[in-house]
């Protein structure tokens, strides 16, 4: 494995593009010295031995995806870390939070420290690992807290890929008693989940949603948001898929205490469409629901109720999706969609480039509260994804970069596309292909959690 190697970020001016600011969006030249931005100005005022010309651009935020599975070790058929840290960086994502439900999962200093060993070298951006609750190491979790690379504590509450579950209230207390960090939650009720699987018979992908229903996420959010109020931890529930989930979010006494965020599909799919044309692709943990709930997803998200999007970036083969229902694993890759499909939205008039630049940085770098990263402003890491709002093309299996090969976006045509990624100052993609050796190191996130909820 090799070490990774610490080049010196370039002193780099980047000039010409439209810069994504909060709130607004301004003609601005970015100057960039020791990997962060020193200026935003027009004219810059120091001058700086590397240019980049952004003429016809925009600058967004690096994206942070908050929710991938790479799959290392042990799953690396499917993806791993180099892969699918190229798949980030092709998509403008300049930072992942990366999942424990690999083989072994995460859920030991040592194989924290191996998943650490195994990203040095070989990212292509920044990333941080989530250690994998279970009620054998409920009470030890705290010990994480200070290291560079943890992203925070990950609970399954109800079963999913892989064996990690905490599925009852008592397990689930000693965690959330265990440590400061916003714990990040699958909230999806076991009993029922098992109830259900053995009650409703199941034939095609249609059927996901009657196996997973909405009250088996409306019951697992409202024990996990009781338990927050008693134990006053920070909560941030994933993947959010339900009117019913959005609606406790709004008016649970612990709200304030929640943080909690959507993926890009539930945003944009609906059944039965997705299952009417993706079939068991569309299948994925929780399930992609019908129109009414992407409705209030989409409300949720601009109330802020929904804080932020994360992409639950989790590839499986065509071979185990060609299993069919309910054979087939449940996941879909996305990690590097999560702008054009955003851009694509702009495009379309119903979302701003401010709306991405909360959504997918500064938000997700509150909530974990990451060090350096979230916004393009002096003093921040110059993490940027450079756009072409005007770029029209269509999602092929050719442009992907995740070793699954495949995407439910296939045969979209989005416009708007990031054309160059930079990571603390370093290109590390431009115009669909690599740019140098791999620079990703471990992002570090304070211990200590503000209160974001609502
Ligand atoms: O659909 C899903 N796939 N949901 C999860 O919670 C896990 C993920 C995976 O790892 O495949």
């Amino acid at each position: 494995m090799l070490a990774t190697q610490r080049l010196p970020a370039p002193s780099l001016a980047i000039r010409g593009g439209h810069v994504v600011l909060p709130g607004e969006v301004r003609r601005l030249d970015i100057g960039i010295e020791g990997g962060r931005i020193v200026e935003l100005d027009l004219p810059l005022r120091a001058s700086y031995p590397h240019e980049l010309d952004a003429t016809g651009l925009h600058a967004l935020p690096g994206a942070i995806d908050t929710q991938v599975h790479f799959r290392e070790p042990g799953l690396e058929w499917k993806e791993d870390l180099a892969t699918g840290s190229e798949a980030a960086a092709a998509g403008g994502v300049t930072t992942f939070f990366e999942m424990p439900n690999t083989r072994p999962p995460t859920t030991t200093p040592e194989a924290f420290d191996d998943k650490l060993l195994r990203a040095s070298g070989r990212c292509r951006v920044d990333y941080a690992f989530f250690v994998g609750a279970t009620p054998d190491n409920a009470d030890t979790l705290g010990q994480f807290e200070k290291r560079r690379g943890f992203a925070g504590i990950k609970v399954f509450m109800g079963s999913s890929t892989g064996s990690l579950l905490v599925p009852d209230d008592a397990s689930l207390r000693r965690v959330l008693a265990a440590g400061r960090c916003r714990v990040a939650v699958h909230a999806e009720d076991e009993p029922r989940l098992q109830a259900l699987a053995a009650s409703v018979a199941v034939s095609r992908p249609h059927d996901h949603a009657l196996r997973r229903d909405e009250e088996c996420a409306r019951r697992a959010v409202q024990r996990l948001l009781d338990l927050a109020a008693e134990t006053l931890r920070p909560v941030h529930i994933l993947h959010v898929t339900s009117a019913a989930e959005v609606d406790l979010l709004r008016t649970h006494p612990a709200r304030r205490l929640a943080t909690a965020e959507v993926t890009p599909q539930h945003l944009l799919l609906a059944a039965p469409d997705c299952y009417d044309r993706l079939g068991a692709r569309a299948v994925m943990n929780p399930p992609i629901r019908d129109e009414s709930h992407r409705v209030a997803l989409w409300q949720g998200l601009r109330d802020g109720v929904l804080t932020c999007i994360g992409t639950d970036h989790a590839p499986h083969t065509l071979e185990e999706k060609a299993l069919g229902y309910p054979g087939c694993p449940s996941g879909m890759p996305g990690v590097q969609t999560l702008l054009p499909l955003l851009l694509n939205e702009v495009a379309g008039g119903r979302v701003s480039l401010e709306d991405i630049a909360l959504w997918t940085a500064q938000r997700p770098a509150q909530v974990f509260q990451i060090v350096g990263k979230g916004g393009l402003l002096p003093g921040l890491d110059a993490d940027i994804a450079l756009c072409d709002l005007s770029l029209q093309r269509t999602v092929t299996a050719d442009l992907l970069r995740s070793r699954c090969g495949w995407s439910p976006w296939e045969g979209e045509s989005l416009q708007g596309w990031p054309r160059i990624t930079i990571v603390r100052g370093h290109v590390v993609w431009r115009d669909d292909a690599p740019v140098g050796d791999p620079i990703g190191e471990p992002v570090r996130c304070a211990d200590a959690v503000p209160i974001l909820g609502r």
